[in-house]
C-alpha cells in the first residue's frame, strides 16, 4: 500500500506523545493533510499524551482536532515509559501552555465517523493500538474507508522485552487484532526505526533553525538521545521511531520493504507483544499480510525532517 508523493496523504494520527511522537506530527503537518491526532496511554498516562499532542499543535499553530481515546490497555494492565520519556512523556525542553482544549474524549468514535465521512485517509498509529483495535471493533465496515494502517511497532527483536517492542507490548490484544485485521498494513519495526538516529551532527542541524519549535526539538532530542545512549552500549542517538510511520505513506522511495506474513503473540514472560516476522523463502509460506519496512535512507529521511522542523519554525 503506497500512495502518490505528488499528493499530500489525508491521514489521522493516533499516538502517544512521547519524543518520537512529536517529530512524527511535525513531520506530518509538513507532508500531509492531518485530518486529526488522536491520542493513547502509552509513553505516558493519556492525560500527559493527550496534552503534549495538544502542546505540539499549539506550536505548530495547526487547525487539526486533538481527541483523546483509551486510557488502559484491551486485557494487560496500563504500564508507561517514562524511564526512556520521563515522566511528563515529553522531558527535556520549556513547552508552551496550550491554549486549544482536547477537541474530545472519544477517539474510537472519532475515528469511526470521520473515515465514514471522509473515505481514503491512512491510520497511522505510532502508540500502542487500543484506539484502532477498539475503533475495529465497533465498525466492522472500517477497513472499506480507510486506506490503510501504517504502524510503528514490533520488529525481529525488542526494547521493551528481547523479543517484544514496547507499543505492541503495551496492549498485545490490540496488537494482535490490528495486524489480523486483513487491512492493508505498513509495519515500521525496530529493524528499521533503530536504523533513523538522532546523532550528534543531526541535532545540531535542528538547533541551527530559528525559532520556537526548532528550539523545543533540539531540547527533546538532546534528553531522548541522552537517555538512548546511557541504556545502549552501541546507539550514537535515539532511535526516531515514529516519523518513519508516516514517511512510508509521503516518501517510500526512502525504504526498502518486503511483504512478509506477520503475527503477534499475545502471552509470555518474553513474547508477550512479539511480532512473528515470516523470512522463509518457503515457497507455501503463509500469504503476506503486511508491509515490513527493512531498510531507510537516514540521510534522506532527516533532511525532509528538518525541512519540516524548518517550515513549522516561525522566527520568535
Ligand atoms: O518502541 C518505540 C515506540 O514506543 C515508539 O512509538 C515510542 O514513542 C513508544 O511509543
Ligand atoms: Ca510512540
Amino acid at each position: 500500500m503506497t500512495s502518490s508523493t505528488t499528493t499530500r496523504p489525508r491521514i489521522i494520527l493516533d499516538c502517544d506523545p512521547g519524543h518520537d511522537d512529536a517529530v512524527a506530527i511535525v513531520v506530518a503537518a509538513h507532508r500531509c493533510d492531518i485530518v486529526g491526532i488522536t491520542t493513547v496511554a502509552g509513553n505516558a498516562p493519556l492525560e500527559r499524551t493527550a496534552y503534549n499532542a495538544r502542546v505540539m499543535r499549539h506550536i505548530l499553530d495547526l487547525d487539526v482536532p486533538v481527541v483523546s481515546g483509551a486510557a488502559g490497555p484491551l486485557v494487560v494492565p496500563p504500564a508507561f515509559a517514562g524511564y526512556v520519556h520521563g515522566e511528563s512523556g515529553l522531558d527535556g525542553a520549556d513547552l508552551p501552555e496550550p491554549t486549544r482544549p482536547l477537541d474530545g474524549t472519544d477517539a474510537v468514535g472519532f475515528i469511526i465517523d470521520t473515515v465514514r465521512a471522509d473515505p481514503g485517509c491512512h491510520l497511522v498509529v505510532t502508540g500502542p493500538m487500543t484506539n484502532i483495535a477498539l475503533a475495529l471493533r465497533m465498525a466492522p465496515d472500517l477497513g472499506d474507508h480507510i486506506a490503510g494502517i501504517s504502524f510503528m511497532g514490533g520488529g525481529t527483536f525488542g526494547n521493551r522485552t528481547a523479543m517484544a517492542e514496547f507499543n505492541l507490548w503495551a496492549d498485545p490484544h490490540a496488537a494482535a487484532i490490528v495486524v489480523g485485521s486483513g487491512l492493508p498494513l505498513i509495519m515500521a519495526g525496530l529493524d528499521v526505526t533503530h536504523r533513523f538516529q538522532a546523532t550528534p551532527e543531526r541535532i545540531e542541524r535542528v538547533r541551527a533553525i530559528d525559532g520556537r519549535l526548532a528550539a523545543v526539538l533540539s531540547g527533546l532530542f538532546d534528553f531522548f538521545s541522552a537517555n538512548y545512549r546511557s541504556r545502549h552500549d552501541d546507539m550514537a542517538g535515539a532511535a526516531v521511531h515514529d516519523p518513519l510511520a508516516v514517511l512510508a505513506i509521503t516518501d517510500p522511495a526512502l525504504f526498502t520493504m518486503r511483504d512478509r506474513f506477520v503475527d503477534v503473540m499475545t502471552e509470555g514472560h518474553h513474547t508477550r507483544g512479539m511480532t512473528i516476522v515470516d523470512q522463509r523463502t518457503l515457497v507455501d509460506r503463509p500469504a503476506p499480510n503486511c508491509t515490513v519496512l527493512d531498510d531507510v535512507d537516514a540521510e534522506a529521511a532527516w533532511s525532509i525532517t528538518i525541512d519540516a522542523i524548518r517550515a513549522g519554525s516561525r522566527p520568535e
